[in-house]
């Protein structure tokens, strides 16, 4: 199995385990980032997180996340995860959705069949833009859901680190 298979699989088991602790609130507060490894940020419990500067410079993994956002999720969610009439508006699900509801909802997607009407969200778990850039993706909805990111793209960014460089060829091409 290659080695990011092994890292979604990972993140979908912590992602069930973390699914029984239902009650999650996020707020700015909590997604505050404490750490910066190369450009990605990371809040008091080790979570990825959005870091937006007094000028609003966003840090890449926002950017990132709001292009990938807007290229594969758009059309279901909403431009900006304001939602549409077919799925919900993300940037108010991930004020309540953990870390790892989120990463194993992405990757294994959701049916919901209730009342006559068929709601699906598609698994990404093999999609290589998405899992590429899931942490991107969720940074960026962090930061619209308790940041105070408006919509649109993003005027500001930090410079692209090496490190996204180094992930984003390692996981394109494995
Ligand atoms: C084909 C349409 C479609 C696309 C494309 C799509 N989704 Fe969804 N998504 C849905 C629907 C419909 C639901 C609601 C499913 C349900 O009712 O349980 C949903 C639910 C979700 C949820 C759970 C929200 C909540 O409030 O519980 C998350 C998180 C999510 N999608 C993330 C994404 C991300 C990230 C992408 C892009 C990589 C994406 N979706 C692309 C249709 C889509």
């Amino acid at each position: 199995m290659p080695v990011r298979m092994k890292q979604l699989c990972v993140a979908i088991v912590f992602g069930v385990l973390a699914g029984a602790v239902n009650s999650h609130a996020d707020d700015k507060e909590t997604a505050a980032a404490v750490t910066n490894e190369d450009g990605k940020y990371y809040d008091k419990d080790g979570t990825p997180t959005f870091n937006i500067g007094e000028d609003g410079t966003v840090d890449w993994y926002t950017y990132s996340g709001y292009r990938r956002f807007n290229s594969e999720c758009h059309v279901c969610h909403g431009a900006d995860g304001a939602g549409s009439s077919f799925a919900p508006a993300l940037a108010d699900s991930l004020k309540t959705m953990s870390y790892g509801d989120f990463l194993s909802t992405v990757a294994e997607g959701r049916k919901n069949l209730s009342a006559g009407k068929e709601s699906v969200m598609p698994a990404f778990g093999d999609n290589k833009n998405v899992y590429c850039y899931m942490d991107d993706i969720y940074v960026y909805l962090r930061a619209r859901a308790v940041g105070g990111l408006p919509r649109g793209r993003p005027a500001k960014k930090e410079d692209k680190p090496e490190a996204a460089r180094e992930h984003e060829s390692s996981c394109m091409d494995g």
